[in-house]
């Protein structure tokens, strides 16, 4: 008998484990059951996708989703919304929210609120703090988990660990890697003076300095080489710091956000003021060649967004009222798309970087990769789409993105998660039906 297929994906280019091929893709029960030449008719659904690009699931590694707690800026349901019609079929989500992630009912609570409101795959981050250090080992394997998280610099919300003590007793306590904010408290606290009256915006990356960063990241390699934990270095932003991670240790990997790698200091702040404002901060072109020359290299791991929306009436407050995160999860695919239409990263460093390499970080199970026995989670993109984004097709509650007006060439089409299509062509398809992420 002729094997018979929920879905089949016929015509497209696929990138598969060999890189591009044209074959077609057979999915049964949400998982890819076939790939190779599929006759016409062996589908109960079937698509013709001529001249697309089916890429393995776009992971986000860092966004924040706000709830509970600042449902104003973003929800579950409005932040994964904004995810599947940006191309991302699976998120990791922060723990600095009110409550923080940083206990068992709080991690139940956010995976709880998931269910029949998420349009994409997802888990959380667990918070650590000195107080919960002890206990991490146990909880870190808990249901929709992905990882620790550690705040050395504060930022928004109240997590904070820069004490060494509680630092060592965080990064001996587990397995699970540990995902890291690197600035150094110290130094963030001693320059604030300089932007405490009122000061331009311009002026965030002169409070947060390189060094701050690169105190935080020293710091960091050293915890990560003695220890021997796997540990995640989060928006990498400075030459010095991408000097430092050269020799970096092998458990500790290293993050870019699309939005450090496209926009600089001082355009970025004269035209968009505090909607380019973040932590750490988007600094000059130098910094950013600096992080282009460090993902040729191969020192990058991934690519995170670092969603952070704000409302517009939030970031309206004058500097440095206004509050610190751009959104970004919807973005990511077409900015990203758009440099390696420019050339300045090839395909399959693209698929690295967004899919392969934080699945095999993470231990993400049967996902990172087009082929058979993996999950059916595709981002089928039109690499030769020219689009100009705008606000209005922002999903995110924020309503508004840094890179509203920016042309770009490639866009995200279709978002297939567990074999189901939840996103085509701008439109959201069926009901939220994202699922906990399951790690091996
Ligand atoms: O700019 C930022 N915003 N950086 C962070 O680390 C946190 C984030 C937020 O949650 O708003």
């Amino acid at each position: 008998m002729t094997d018979r297929f929920d879905w089949v994906l016929h015509g497209a280019t696929v990138f598969t484990q060999k890189g591009l091929a044209s074959v077609d893709i057979g999915v049964t029960k949400g998982l890819i059951a076939k790939i190779g030449d599929i006759r016409p008719g062996l589908g109960a659904v079937e698509d013709t996708l001529t001249g697309l690009t089916v890429l393995p699931g776009v992971v986000d590694t860092q966004v924040h989703f706000r709830e509970p707690g600042a449902e104003q800026k973003e929800d579950l349901a409005t932040g994964t919304a904004a995810a599947a019609m940006g191309g991302v079929t699976a998120i990791f989500d922060m723990p600095n929210t009110k409550p923080t992630t940083t206990t068992p009912e709080a991690l139940a609570d956010k995976v709880a609120r998931g269910k029949g409101r998420a349009w994409v795959d997802y888990a959380f981050y667990f918070g650590a703090t000195a107080e919960n250090a002890e206990r991490l080992a146990e909880w870190e394997n808990l249901p929709g988990c992905c990882g620790i998280k550690i705040f050395m610099g504060s930022s928004t919300g109240t997590l904070l660990v820069d004490d060494q003590a509680a630092l060592e007793a965080i990064f001996r306590s587990g397995k699970r890697r540990i995902a890291v904010h690197a600035e150094d408290e110290t130094r963030l606290k001693s320059r604030f003076a300089l932007v405490a009256d009122g000061a331009p915006v311009a002026m965030h990356p002169v409070w947060r300095d390189e060094e701050a960063a690169t105190i935080a990241v020293k710091r960091l390699i050293d915890l990560a080489r003695r220890s021997g934990r796997k540990a995640h270095v989060l928006h990498v932003t400075s030459a010095g710091e991408m000097e430092l991670l050269r020799d970096k240790p092998e458990n500790l990997s290293v993050e870019v956000t699309p939005q450090h790698l496209t926009l600089a200091a001082p355009d970025a702040y004269d035209r968009l003021g505090s909607l380019a404002q973040m932590n750490p901060p988007i600094r000059d072109a130098r910094h950013r060649d600096a992080l282009w020359a460090a993902l040729k290299s191969g020192i990058v791991s991934c690519i995170g967004s670092d969603h952070a929306p704000h409302t517009r009436e939030e970031k309206a407050q004058p500097y440095p009222k206004s509050p610190s995160g751009m959104p970004g999860v919807q973005t990511y695919v077409p900015i990203m798309l758009d440099h390696v239409n420019a050339g300045r990263l090839g395909l399959g460093d693209f698929v690295r970087l967004s899919s392969s390499n934080p699945a095999a970080m993470f231990g993400m199970e049967k996902r990172g990769q087009v082929a058979e026995g993996y999950r059916a989670d595709f981002t089928i993109v039109d690499m030769g789409a020219k689009r100009v984004i705008t606000d209005d097709w922002i999903a995110s509650r924020c309503g508004w993105t840094p890179f509203a007006g920016t042309e770009v060439t490639g866009w995200p089409v279709i978002t297939a998660v567990g074999g189901r299509v939840v996103m085509r062509e701008d439109t959201l398809i069926g009901t939220p039906r994202g699922e906990p992420v399951t790690f091996a």
